[in-house]
């Protein structure tokens, strides 16, 4: 499970540490040494795991200068995706899928929990704890609905469970990701209805 390990401020230096350079090393070399810029994306977003979660500016430049692109291209790429954060975002990034099955399955509740608990669509809460953002089908539609928090969905949720899972956050502990009701993955829940018997 990954959790952002501090929480980066604007306007601070960035180099990659001795691990993550390491691992810029095993990028880069899956491109032709002329292509080096293909790995724009990989490098962005091993960058933005160091970084508190989000690209910095320092961020941009200084992979533009690994790849000899005018940071402008790292920018165009960086604002394309979604995924990349272009501002600081606390220390939790919760993600609510708010796309047709899980808003049929009561993703407005799971957005009620949130305001509930003082989160805000694209803000981050004062205390630095959580970024609330809504996105697109999480692919997890089977567990609708989903949420995303950093690397972990949490699934089958209500607006009490949500609630739950944002007051064990704040008491700093970390609840147990997956289904949140009484099924395994996406199995019915109170157990599998077929396929229940090994063939030999
Ligand atoms: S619609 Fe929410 S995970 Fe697919």
């Amino acid at each position: 499970m990954h959790r952002h390990l501090k929480v980066v401020e604007d306007g601070e230096p960035f180099a990659f540490s001795e691990d993550n350079a390491a691992e810029v090393k095993r990028i880069l070399a899956k491109y032709p040494p002329a292509r080096k810029r293909s790995a724009v994306l990989p490098l962005l977003h091993l960058a933005q795991r160091q970084n508190g979660g989000w690209v910095s500016r320092q961020v941009i430049e200084h992979i533009a200068g690994m790849l000899d692109l005018p940071p402008i291209k790292v920018l165009e790429v960086a604002t394309f995706y979604t995924m990349f954060n272009l501002k600081p975002i606390g220390r939790y990034h919760v993600q609510v899928c708010g796309t047709t099955p899980c808003w049929l399955r009561g993703s407005d509740e799971v957005f009620r929990a949130c305001r509930d608990m003082g989160l805000e669509k694209g803000r981050t809460t004062d205390d630095g704890l959580f970024h609330l953002s809504e996105v697109e089908c999480l692919g997890a539609c089977v567990n609708a609905p989903v949420v995303q928090i950093d690397d972990d969905y949490y699934e089958d949720l209500d607006y009490e469970r949500m609630k739950a899972i944002l007051e064990a956050f704040r008491r700093g502990e970390t609840p147990k990701p997956g289904p949140q009701v009484d099924r395994q993955f996406a199995a019915p829940e109170g157990g599998p209805t077929t396929l229940k018997e090994h063939v030999k």
